[in-house]
């Protein structure tokens, strides 16, 4: 079957750096002072994703030193327990990640990267009990290929767990290809191209602590920075220290790469971290609410193209609009949804407390939309079910 997904509406495209949009910022401001009511901004040319990206291609205008384009392409790592006969089980969230990257982003390819054999990779797929394995593997673009992850640093210090190997495979790939490197719970919420044509050979984020986050990473293939990283990961890997080798490492890194001033862009957290793995940082995210609990929107204005339409209907919103359990997530590119922590930082009662109902995450809790997760990823989702991308698979609604 021939599946036909809408366009996406053109991204902003964004060329400029950011003294750059600054300047235009203020100019702007100055330029609406003396328009006339009325006037609409839909004069300014926008151009559609197809467009920018032809001429980005060889483009360096706006760019800061840098003509760095970073590539449209994404990569998960999916690594499981080896085994003569591997299982490889995608839960529903996954499904949800590794379909909104494919819905927002409209990637050259998706590739998810596994220790299994290759020539047992289709098989292994096919023999998945899992719906959403099913899902993944009919969506075009999806490419799963083998990558033997080490289980020696070059040190030869052991390294013993999957995640942990994930994450040199994670090094080994971005170096080798670029492309945006997502965490298989990074969901993405909007266009990435403006962030991969900034100019940076590197765009990474913050998370709350003031460390960056190594689950969202966007890169040029052959950078210096990412090159570093994936050597001295090796020399960094501790095994009885957490993340070394990932988060301090990178860490450590983007603030020396500051110098030459191409290399490495860090955004701050709301960016693609706007929640943290520490229990009341991590609540908000699938904190189921009532009805009856139900706040409304922060902000409710709509309309940016017409200043008169903008304006008529127009609220300011105060510090009162925080306190309300919706999280603003406008500003965000990325939601890395901190699954590991929704594991080990509650017990099954509080765990129960939170999902409700639901018990986990699955289509029914999304389709609520009452938590900060579901109405973050329910657009993906709901485009997934109105164009039939889950049509022919049997899937049950409250199957995490
Ligand atoms: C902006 O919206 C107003 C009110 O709907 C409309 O009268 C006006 O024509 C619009 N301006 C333009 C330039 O489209
Ligand atoms: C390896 O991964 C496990 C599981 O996520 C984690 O508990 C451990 O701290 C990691 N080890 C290092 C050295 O980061």
């Amino acid at each position: 079957m021939i599946m036909k997904y809408p366009a996406l509406k053109p991204a902003c495209n964004v060329r400029w750096t950011l003294a750059g949009f600054g300047l235009a910022l203020v100019s702007l401001l100055l330029v609406f002072q003396l328009l006339p009511d009325g006037f609409n901004t839909k004069s300014f040319h926008i151009s559609s994703p197809k467009d920018s990206e032809q001429s980005t291609l060889k483009n360096t205008e706006g760019s800061c030193k840098g003509s760095a384009t970073i590539p449209n392409i994404v990569h998960f790592v999916h690594l499981v327990k080896p085994s003569p006969n591997p299982t490889f089980e995608f839960p529903f969230r996954q499904f949800i990640a590794i379909y909104s990257a494919w819905y927002y982003l409209q990637p050259e390819t998706i590739n998810i990267y596994t220790n299994v054999e290759e020539h047992l990779i289709e098989e292994t797929i096919k023999r998945s009990t899992s719906p959403w394995t099913k899902a993944v593997s009919k969506l075009p673009k999806v490419k799963v290929s083998h990558h033997t992850p080490p289980d020696h640093t070059t040190s030869g210090e052991a390294i013993p767990k999957l995640p942990n190997q994930s994450d040199f495979v994670r090094t080994g790939i971005l170096r080798e290809f670029g492309g945006i490197y997502l965490d298989e719970d990074a969901y993405v919420l909007r266009d990435l191209a403006p962030l991969r044509r900034m100019g940076f050979q590197n765009v990474v984020g913050y998370q709350l602590n003031g460390q960056i986050c190594p689950a969202v990473i966007l890169s040029t293939p052959g950078n210096k920075l990412m090159e570093w990283y994936h050597a001295l990961q090796h020399k960094a890997f501790n095994p009885n220290r957490w993340a070394l080798h990932a988060t301090d490492l990178l860490s450590t890194l983007a603030m020396d790469f500051q110098e030459p001033d191409d290399q490495v862009l860090v955004l701050p957290h709301n960016t693609f971290f706007p929640y943290y793995w520490r229990g009341n940082d991590l609540k908000p995210i699938c904190q189921v609410h009532d009805k009856d609990l139900d706040a409304p929107d922060a902000v409710t204005n709509k309309g940016t193209q017409n200043l008169t339409e903008y304006s008529e209907n127009f609220h300011l919103y105060g510090p009162e609009a925080l306190e309300s359990w919706k999280t603003d997530l406008r500003s965000s590119y990325v939601l890395h949804g901190w699954t590991s922590g929704i594991e080990t930082e509650f017990n099954d009662q509080e765990r129960d407390a939170m999902f409700r109902k639901f018990g986990g995450i699955t289509p029914d809790f999304v389709l609520a939309q009452s938590s900060n997760f579901a109405r973050a990823v329910y657009p993906a989702f709901k485009h997934a079910l109105d164009n039939g991308v889950l049509d022919g698979i049997e899937y049950n609604q409250s199957q995490p």
